[in-house]
């Protein structure tokens, strides 16, 4: 028989247990789709922008593993030869380089994409990985709001100045780094810069809503081709992104707020499936112009869908990285 004690001792064990094992299943149902598809990279080349930590360093892993030639573009030379060596010591595989850029300069896009193309006759990933949030009011070096010159303009002078090669290349596939975020995006042609008023919210989510426009535009202007272009959101991914926010950068932010959100956020691996699905997928390779969230395509937001926006915005980014003024 048991004693009324026993149950108490009984309860006390198979709540927590019970709590622990309901947190370990929400934390990996958090986790979202995963690329499961074997397939062999080798011969391959890429370029990940902003290779360094987070998203793209998994994204790196991964591809490193199947084989790929990596080229990790990022701006901190110390930080990604710590992360290029882990990389290769982990794989085996050695044609893994770090090549210096720093999108909130046109001048080291432009540098970059001209030695690239010394030194290499193909490119047949380009991810368009790199990303600022919600930062101080900055300005990069051709004075252009942080956000915007980082996330959209950088990286659109280099996905132009690389297209020659990666249709050379083709099938050859460009994957823009997106957010959820751009639902809450607005494109204000009246003030692109956001030098009359700054919102580093509304910052980021232009400069995302930029990223999305700009892959259905690019999508129209690739048709036929064999170069495709989409976008998309990797999920809330555990990573530096947060580094500018006050309150996650702060040390109640890192010991308790972490520890609370810890079951409901995707590890930098998990965050890095739908950009490895986008790009490699063999099922994919006519697919472009579309959104991808949790390796599946998902509808963006009506902002997102307006052509007549997306080809002012291209009309515009052209204008300013050839001229570098926004006015
Ligand atoms: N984490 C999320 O929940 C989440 C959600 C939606 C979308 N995203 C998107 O996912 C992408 C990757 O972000 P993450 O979460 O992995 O963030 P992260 O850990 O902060 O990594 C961002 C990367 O971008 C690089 N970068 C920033 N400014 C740059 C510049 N001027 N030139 C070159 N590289 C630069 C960083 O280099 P340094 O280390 O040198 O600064 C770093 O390698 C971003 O586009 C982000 O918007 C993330
Ligand atoms: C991938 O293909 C290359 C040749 O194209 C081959 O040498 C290599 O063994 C293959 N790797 C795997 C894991 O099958
Ligand atoms: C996404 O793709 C377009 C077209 O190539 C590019 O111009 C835009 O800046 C890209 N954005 C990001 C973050 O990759
Ligand atoms: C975030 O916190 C770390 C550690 O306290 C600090 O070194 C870093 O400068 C902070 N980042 C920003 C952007 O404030
Ligand atoms: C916008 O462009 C897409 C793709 O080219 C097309 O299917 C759609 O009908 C266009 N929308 C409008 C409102 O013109």
């Amino acid at each position: 028989m048991w004693s009324l004690n026993d149950s108490v001792s009984c309860l006390c064990i198979a709540w927590p247990a019970l709590f622990g094992l309901g947190i370990y299943f929400l934390r990996k149902y958090m986790q979202g789709g995963q690329f499961t598809k074997q397939t062999n990279e080798t011969g391959k080349v890429v370029i990940v922008t902003g290779a360094n930590t987070g998203i793209g360093k998994e994204t790196v892993l991964e591809l490193a593993r199947r084989g790929a030639t990596v080229y990790m573009a990022c701006r901190d030379e110390t930080k990604t030869e710590k992360a290029r060596l882990e990389i290769i010591e982990e794989t085996n595989n050695k044609n893994i380089f770090f090549r210096e850029l720093d999108l909130a300069s046109l001048q080291s896009v432009r540098k970059f994409a001209a030695e690239f193309k010394k030194e290499q006759d193909k490119l047949h990933i380009l991810i368009n990985n790199a990303g600022v949030m919600r930062c101080p009011y900055m300005v990069t070096r051709d004075g252009f709001e942080m956000q915007l010159g980082v996330n959209h303009l950088g990286h659109f002078l280099l996905t132009n100045l690389l297209l020659d090669l990666l249709k050379k290349s083709a099938p050859s596939r460009i994957i823009n780094v997106s957010s959820l975020a751009h639902t809450r995006g607005f494109i204000d042609f009246s003030d692109l810069n956001s030098e009359k008023d700054y919102d580093p919210g509304a910052a980021y989510s232009q400069s995302k809503l930029a990223n999305v426009l700009f892959t259905r535009e690019l999508a129209k202007r690739l048709e036929g081709t064999g170069v495709t272009v989409n976008a998309l959101h990797p999920g809330v991914v555990d990573t530096e992104l947060g580094r500018h926010m006050k309150i996650l950068n702060g040390t109640f932010g890192r010991i308790v707020l972490r520890t609370l959100l810890w079951p409901l956020l995707k590890t930098p691996k998990s965050g890095a499936q739908t950009t490895l699905y986008a790009a490699l997928d063999p099922d994919l390779e006519k697919v472009s112009g579309v959104y991808f969230s949790d390796c599946k395509e998902k509808k963006v937001a009506p902002a997102a869908m307006d052509n007549q926006t997306a080809k002012q915005l291209w009309e515009e980014s052209v204008r300013v990285t050839y001229t570098r003024k926004l006015d």
